[in-house]
């Protein structure tokens, strides 16, 4: 699982060739373009998004986040040299709300929002979606695809906005949705109000995913008539772009059993890899099959499987941290009997616990390689070679499992300078961004809605 150096490195020139092939790839109506070339036009999305904050703004603007877990609903105050206040609702988005009809989700979404800024009146707001959108105008997207265990008929295929305006109408709700953002652009621009050298935005969550800031010229894949648009506009020579790198790496990614049955096994096989290998959505079930195949075939645990391990998806990321980070192993047990309920029998031996301790750490070690991978390999799109990086860049990154998994985080940063070279510490900086989204998208909302 621990991968070399050597390997690291080729996964991440392997991403750095697909994200400079995402820039140029068009959608054509080709019926001779191949697997890879489609896979090509799903990545490096344009956001349409140029403009970005100088920091100095004020005033409050209103966000709306649909997310993989929650949806958050927020009024945010910018209060000028990059400070920030937010008032925002969190709800969790019922697992059967997943899965049923985008006029179900949208109408409970359409309440929430009701519910939470009502007493405002008419607002402006910005949307952030945490999902792929084939992007046409800022305020309008196209819902690709959607990975995290979400299926809802209806979506996929349709715009988005004008799907929430309807529930909104049908609620009698006065809002103009001015923008609609991927998170991660959300969680770029907002950390570009605190600090100009934000050029890359990342996303460990219960999804995984980057954004970055690249020069409007390079993305060939735009069409000419856009590009033209943008620079009409003397500030729009630049773009961010929604990298979905999740989508990548079915040829380059070092596969174990454990991720072959995972992804047979999902609601959509060979969708997502990068994801499926390191975000806490798909880390919990790895670590649940790992250990199931480790008490069937090799008695971990007196050889016992007990029900809390039998339902897909059903373990915590949280509790998986704890597990791990947790030296005194009677602690260990005590959480693997009060919250998982193995029996006092069962964990009688502390070789096990600590057979499960290494199982938990290595699976994180890897992601936190993979992701030192991802993130170079957007390092040098952005600057060509790792050596050219000679003035401070910030990363913004947001996500429950960055911010809560502390092995995690720190691996991500040992690996990546292990990358990068020691040499860049002194500039590339990662920030923790939380609540990037929306507050990235109350921002975006009030620079478009000028
Ligand atoms: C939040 C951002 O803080 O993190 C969201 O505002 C983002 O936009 C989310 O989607 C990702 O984290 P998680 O763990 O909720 O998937
Ligand atoms: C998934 C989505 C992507 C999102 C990410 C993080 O990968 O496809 O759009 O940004 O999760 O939430």
């Amino acid at each position: 699982l621990i991968l070399s150096q050597s390997k690291l490195e080729s996964i991440t020139d392997s991403f750095f060739s697909c994200f400079l092939k995402g820039l140029t790839t068009k959608a054509t109506q080709n019926e001779e373009s191949n697997e890879h070339e489609e896979l090509m036009t799903q990545v490096m999305l344009p956001s349409f998004v140029s403009r970005l904050p100088t920091g100095n703004e004020t005033g409050t603007s209103y966000a709306m986040d649909i997310g993989g877990t929650n949806l958050r609903v927020a009024a945010v105050t910018f209060l000028g040299e990059g400070r920030t206040e937010i008032r925002q609702k969190h709800f969790i988005i019922a697992e059967e709300l997943k899965t049923s009809g985008v006029e179900q989700l949208f109408q409970w979404v359409a309440e929430k929002v009701e519910e939470s800024i009502v007493e405002d009146g008419i607002l402006k707001m910005g949307v952030t979606f945490s999902f792929p959108i084939e992007q046409q105008t800022i305020k309008k997207g196209v819902a690709m695809k959607m990975g995290k265990g979400f299926n809802v008929p209806g979506l996929s295929g349709y715009d988005v906005t004008e799907l929430l305006n309807s529930s909104f109408k049908k609620k009698n709700l006065n809002i103009e949705i001015v923008a609609i953002v991927n998170d991660t652009v959300g969680t770029l621009v907002a950390q570009a109000y605190k600090d100009p050298n934000t050029k890359i935005s990342l996303i460990f969550g219960t999804g995984t995913n980057a954004a970055c800031v690249v020069p409007v010229d390079a993305i060939t894949k735009l069409d000419s008539t856009t590009k033209r648009d943008k620079k009409g506009d003397d500030d729009d020579t630049v773009m961010l772009i929604n990298t979905e790198w999740s989508l990548l790496g079915h040829d380059f990614l070092p596969f174990t059993q454990y991720d072959y049955t995972l992804d047979a096994q999902s609601d959509k096989p060979n969708f997502q890899p990068y994801e499926k290998m390191m975000s806490a959505h798909y880390f919990k079930e790895l670590i649940r099959l790992v250990l199931l195949d480790y008490i069937r075939k090799f008695g971990l645990f007196g050889g016992k499987e007990v029900e809390s391990l039998s339902h897909p998806y059903s373990l915590k990321p949280e509790l998986l941290s704890r597990i791990q980070s947790e030296k005194d192993t009677n602690k260990v047990a005590t959480i693997l009997h009060d919250e998982l309920k193995f029996s006092q029998q069962q964990l009688e031996n502390p070789d096990d616990i600590i057979a499960l301790q290494k199982i938990i750490h290595y699976f994180a070690t890897r992601g936190s390689q993979l992701s030192a991978s991802g993130i170079a390999a957007l390092l040098k799109l952005l600057y060509g070679d790792y050596s050219n990086i000679k003035s401070n860049v910030t990363l913004a990154v947001d996500g429950s499992f960055y911010l809560k998994y502390r092995e995690f985080s720190d691996g991500i940063d040992n690996y990546l300078f292990s990358i990068l070279g020691n040499n860049t510490r002194n500039y590339v900086k990662l920030v923790s961004a939380e609540n990037g989204g929306s507050i990235g998208a109350a921002m975006v909302a009030m620079l478009y809605s000028k």
